[in-house]
């Protein structure tokens, strides 16, 4: 950690992770945040260099923010597999077939994805996105869960092209098991991901991304939740209300993309410059104005 420290100091790097990265490498990050935190955090620092704790999309958002900043990743392999469920070529056959449509896209897709698309949106603000989109209509992918959870919160019909992308650890938790916990724990708040099934959500006392809950455990008078999303978060949780227990809905809702990354990996990282994270010219550019349309309205 102190040879991290000493290697980020004197190449004026900055270190951006995730929620569910792993505890230590929670604590040598200078900012811990979701994906729109830490794409807000991204357009405001002046580091030269910034090491990205996450996996592949969220790196190449800060990329695409930071097209003269050196973008790290400690660890190549680190990729959303919902992601990857949506190729670019879908989007794009998707553009050419409706060109009037208007595409929204979950920032948990590929760059080269949200190239053709006139939106981008986290969890934490797609209903706001969503409303902004100038379409009644609007198309919407990858994830078909966020996309029921995000109609439910606007007046539009949202549709997603095609309706098969999930988060392979937010399709763990079952509504018959956070009730059963529920019902042993009555008088805990049961958090859930809008990444989670539609009846996970439905049984809920919340629903959001990772910031909302935070800012939700923060604010309540109550001491016991349950949380239903990657457990790698409860770290975080547990370490700013000390008098509270939270309790994972499902102990093995783990994503192991996220925990590619070590403070070996972070040091050899740093040390080296490498792996960047590139992108054609035209994607960054391409890229860049669905996501700002996002920045301006969050
Ligand atoms: P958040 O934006 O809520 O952190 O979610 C990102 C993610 O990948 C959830 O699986
Ligand atoms: Fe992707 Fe799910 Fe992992 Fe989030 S938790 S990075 S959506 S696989």
């Amino acid at each position: 950690m102190e040879k991290i420290q000493k290697l980020k100091r004197e190449k004026k790097a900055v270190i951006l992770a995730h929620n569910y990265q792993r505890p230590e490498i929670q604590d040598i990050a200078d900012f811990l945040g979701d994906s729109l935190e830490l794409s807000l955090c991204a357009t405001q620092t002046d580091a030269k260099i910034i090491v990205f704790c996450g996996v592949n999309f969220m790196a190449e958002t800060a990329a695409i923010l930071n097209p003269e900043k050196k973008v790290l990743i400690p660890d190549r392999n680190a990729l959303c597999p919902m992601a990857s469920m949506l190729p670019a070529d879908l989007v794009r056959l998707y553009r050419r077939k409706y060109p009037r449509a208007k595409i929204a896209l979950y920032i948990n897709s590929l760059a080269e994805a949200k190239a053709y698309c006139d939106a981008v949106c986290t969890s934490a603000n797609a209903a706001e996105i969503i409303d902004r989109v100038n379409s009644d209509v609007v198309l919407f992918d990858p994830d078909v869960n966020l996309a029921k959870y995000a109609e439910k919160h606007t007046g539009k019909k949202i549709v997603p092209i095609p309706p098969v992308g999930f988060c392979p650890v937010h399709k763990l938790f079952s509504r018959g098991e956070v009730l059963r916990i529920k019902r042993m724990h009555p008088d805990a708040v049961l958090m859930v991901h809008p990444e989670c099934n539609p009846d996970v959500c439905e049984v809920a006392n919340f629903v959001g991304s990772t910031s909302k809950m935070l800012r939700k455990t923060l604010t309540s008078k109550v001491n016991k939740f349950i949380i239903a999303t990657e457990v790698g978060y409860l770290y975080r949780l547990e370490k700013n209300r000390k008098d509270a227990t939270f309790m994972p809905a499902y102990k093995d809702a783990v994503c192991v993309n996220m925990k590619l990354h070590t403070l070996e990996k972070v040091y050899t990282c740093l040390k080296n410059e490498r792996y960047r994270v590139t992108l054609p010219p035209r994607i960054l550019d391409m890229a860049r104005k669905p996501v700002e349309f996002m920045l301006k309205t969050s």
